[in-house]
This record gives C-alpha cells, structure tokens and sequence, in this order.
C-alpha cells in the first residue's frame, strides 16, 4: 500500500516560499500518496476549548494527521524560532495527553529562507515541540535552505535550483525509509 505523507506549511502567506518547496515535493517522490494539512484557521490554543471532540476546525485537523503514515513540516524561522501559527497547530495536535495524533508519529524537518542560515534555529525549536508531543523526528538528515530567493521560481511557484532539488528528493527518499523504521519500532 501507498504510504501517505502530511505536509504541514508553517506559512500561512500566499507567496511563501516554504509553500513552493512544499509544492515541489510530490513531483520529486511520486510512490507516495500526499495530504497538503492547513493549519490557517485553527483557532488560538485554548484549554477551555479543548475538551469532549473539540472544535470542528481541529477535530479535522487531528483526523488529517491520524490518517497519515509521517508528516513533513516545512517552516519559516521567525525571530530566531519557530513561527506562532506552526506552535499553535503543534500545541493542538499534541493533546488529549494519552492519544494525542502526534505522538509516536514520524515527522520531517524542511525549512527556507531569503537569509543565510537556513531556518537551523527554528528547526531546533520545533524538534523540541515535537520530541516533547512524543514524535520521532529524523535525526540524522537535515534540510536547509538558504538564499532561497535565488532557488525559487516564482511563476511556477516551485523549487527550480537542481542541487537543491536532489537534495530535498533524497530527503524525502529517507524520510521513507525513517517511517518504515518508526512503524517497526511501533509494532
Ligand atoms: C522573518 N524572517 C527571518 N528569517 C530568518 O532566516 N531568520 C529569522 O529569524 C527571521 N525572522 C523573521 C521574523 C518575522 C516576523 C518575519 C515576518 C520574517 C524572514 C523570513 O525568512 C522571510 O520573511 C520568509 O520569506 C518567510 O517564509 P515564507 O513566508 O516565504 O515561507
């Protein structure tokens, strides 16, 4: 069976240029069946909110995750860290405590940026989200884009530099072979 990737844009502008790397993907890995997952209208995390199903907009969001093999989180850094909107959406997938969606969940790491240092530091922030939500994010192989305003096209709205593109194909690739090794673990 097809295995089935999320992938959660921590952008939620119209021209981000994580959304083009995330638009790239499926044409680089095509064994693989894909579920862009929006997280633009969940609302602000709110405990009060957050009990019996829970609202409509995250009830949807939790059962996008469920039905996904791993997800990929390609992100924006924002002031040195991770953005607002992706720890929201991360905060809502990682309760109820017990059954939360993300926990024993495989999960990839991708981020982009006009500047030079590749999204390190937000990343190391949303691994410490994930690793706190129980997930199994891909230790050894990382993904950073710099200058990507001259990796970008921007009619296409896709990933045009070629080295970057074998890169992200052979993340992907591994990123395949780390959920076959997490459902192992999970058996
Ligand atoms: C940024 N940007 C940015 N870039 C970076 O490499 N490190 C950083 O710490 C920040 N901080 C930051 C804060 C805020 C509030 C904004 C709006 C932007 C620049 C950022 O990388 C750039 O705007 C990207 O284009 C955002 O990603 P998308 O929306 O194009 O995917």
């Amino acid at each position: 069976m097809l295995k089935k990737i999320g992938i959660i844009v921590g952008s939620l502008r119209e021209n981000s240029f994580n959304r083009m790397i995330a638009n790239t993907i499926p044409e680089l890995v095509d064994s693989v069946e894909y579920e862009y997952i929006s997280i633009a209208n969940l609302p602000l995390y709110n405990a009060d909110l957050d009990h019996g199903e829970g609202p409509e907009t995250v009830m949807r969001y939790r059962e996008s995750i469920q039905r996904t093999d791993g997800i990929i989180i390609v992100s924006p850094e924002y002031n040195s860290g991770i953005p607002g909107v992706l720890k929201n959406a991360l905060d809502w997938s990682s309760t109820p405590t017990k059954t939360a969606v993300l926990i024993r969940k495989p999960a990839g790491l991708i981020g982009a940026t006009p500047g030079a240092k590749g999204t390190i530091l937000s990343q190391q922030q949303i691994r410490q989200t994930l690793d706190a939500a129980s997930s199994y994010v891909m230790p050894f192989q990382k993904m950073y884009i710099s200058q990507v305003l001259d990796k970008v096209d921007s009619e296409s709205r896709k990933l045009t530099d070629e080295t970057t593109r074998k890169y992200l194909q052979r993340y992907v690739l591994s990123f395949m072979q780390w959920i076959d090794q997490v459902q192992r673990l999970n058996e």
